[in-house]
């Protein structure tokens, strides 16, 4: 269980404002929870606060009953995948998967076969030696899934991962994101302002309006 206890944020620039101001939110074992919201609610700020890339003034976060709010981000063990969030252009498409792996020490060999299954269930195992920049943007986004995933991380935290992808792409991808995190047993955070896309991929869904969350479904 992923938890938010009564987060509060508001920016230096603008003490008089709260972005956040008293968020609890709660996404059991293996749930998608959606948060959803207009252009500049805080949605992504409270995003990166789970993340542990921004710090809450008041409030805490919680995994599986331990208070992480102090935890840095790599002790977190959670994933992050944003709409731009950059593969190295300087690795081919089967090192990028690769990498999480290597980095928790898993040898080099293992890890590159390891990513290189991966990419084969998700529709990729032609392109492991590709330069990531030549994959399509769906593509792209799948890699960044794989590399997301193949390190098993207790969360997934999804920041509007479809934005930059036309319409029929987004819907397609969708369908295959919620089917690959359902198949992991993810906990995931998904923050999109497409109620459609909430709605395909997340069982419950908040509204961040005004600093606080509103229950939609
Ligand atoms: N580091 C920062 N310092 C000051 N203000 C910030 C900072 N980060 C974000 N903000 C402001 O906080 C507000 C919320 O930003 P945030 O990125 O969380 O919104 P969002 O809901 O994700 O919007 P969008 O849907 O456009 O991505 C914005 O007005 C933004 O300018
Ligand atoms: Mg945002």
């Amino acid at each position: 269980m992923l938890e938010l206890r009564d987060i509060h944020k508001h920016w230096e620039a603008s003490p008089e404002w709260s972005l956040l101001a008293g968020v609890s939110l709660r996404v059991g074992a293996g749930e998608t929870v959606a948060l959803l919201g207009a252009s500049g609610s805080g949605k992504s700020t409270l995003l990166k606060i789970v993340a542990g890339l921004e710090a809450p003034e008041r409030g805490s976060v919680w995994f599986d009953g331990a208070d992480i709010t102090a935890l840095p981000p790599e002790r977190r063990g959670f994933a992050l995948m944003f709409q731009d969030f950059a593969l190295f252009p300087h690795l081919n498409v089967r090192d990028n998967v690769a990498f999480g792996p290597i980095e928790q020490g898993v040898r080099k060999a293992e890890a590159r076969e390891r990513a290189q299954a991966m990419l084969s269930r998700f529709g990729l195992g032609n392109h492991g030696d590709a330069r990531v920049w030549t994959l399509s943007g769906g593509e792209q986004q799948r890699v960044a899934l794989a590399r997301a995933l193949i390190t098993q991380p207790r969360a997934l935290l999804l920041d509007e991962p479809f934005s930059a992808l036309d319409a029929a792409l987004r819907e397609q991808l969708r369908a295959e994101f919620r089917e690959r995190i359902t198949e992991a047993g993810m906990t995931a955070i998904l923050v999109t302002h497409d109620e459609q896309e909430a709605r395909a991929m997340a069982q419950h869904a908040w509204a961040l309006r005004d600093g606080t969350l509103a229950a939609l479904w």
